[in-house]
């Protein structure tokens, strides 16, 4: 059944209270270290290995509330229904995100960013202005933003301390999520943008990871 416009707004504001309060439920098991990697990590994580551990995680938690209120405005700004279910369908798979780098702070004993209505309103115009400039931009946006994730997940990887295996365990498995999501949106008719607005987003990025950090 296809919503109206008022319906699909109230479904918004339903997702932002949702990702902002951490009511967030994911479909799928939280990805967990292989049993031999188990083995390897004997350890247990010490206090400053579970501080930075904490810091990344709450950068990829802001992250996934930005991803979160991205793919809502997007959807909400598209008139294609097409368009609009494929953000749908990422941003499910983006829930599963929030939800377990949600339950990886709160296991290092560590906190989501106090900053995250912030990012989540940032994040939301971004996006509806995006989704203003055409399908084809909003769709090429989704493929640059995924791709600089996916970099940035890849450096988390290295900076995660090695015996952090449960979050390296999911950081791992939001990465290649966030590559299928590229890929599906560039198969999607999602344009190249130009290389000044990449590194524009690239630079927005900066900030938010650099602050999120401590904040
Ligand atoms: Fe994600
Ligand atoms: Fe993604």
């Amino acid at each position: 059944m296809e919503l109206n416009l008022v319906d699909r707004w109230l479904c918004g504001a339903e997702v932002a209270l949702r990702t902002l309060s951490g009511g967030s439920r994911s479909e799928r098991p939280t990805p967990s270290p292989e049993a031999a990697d188990e083995q390897v990590a004997a350890h247990e994580l010490d206090a400053k290995e579970r501080r930075l551990s904490g810091a990344l995680m709450r950068v990829n938690h802001v992250g996934e509330v930005c991803a979160q209120a991205l793919y809502q405005a997007q959807a909400l700004a598209t008139a294609d229904p097409q368009v609009r279910a494929q953000m749908t369908s990422a941003a499910r798979e983006e829930v599963d995100h929030l939800a377990w780098t949600e339950a990886r702070l709160a296991q290092l004993g560590d906190r989501p960013s106090l900053l995250n209505p912030l990012w989540y309103g940032g994040a939301f115009l971004i996006g509806l202005a995006a989704g203003r400039l055409g399908d084809k931009v909003s769709l090429g946006f989704v493929v640059e933003t995924e791709r600089q994730v996916e970099h940035h997940l890849e450096g988390h990887l290295e900076r995660l301390p090695p015996g952090d295996l449960a979050s390296r365990a999911i950081v791992g498995q939001m990465r290649a999520d966030e590559a299928q999501h590229a890929v599906a949106a560039q198969l999607a008719g999602g344009v190249t943008l130009p290389a000044p607005v990449r590194g524009a987003m690239r630079l927005a990025a900066k900030v938010m990871t650099g602050t999120a950090h401590y904040v």
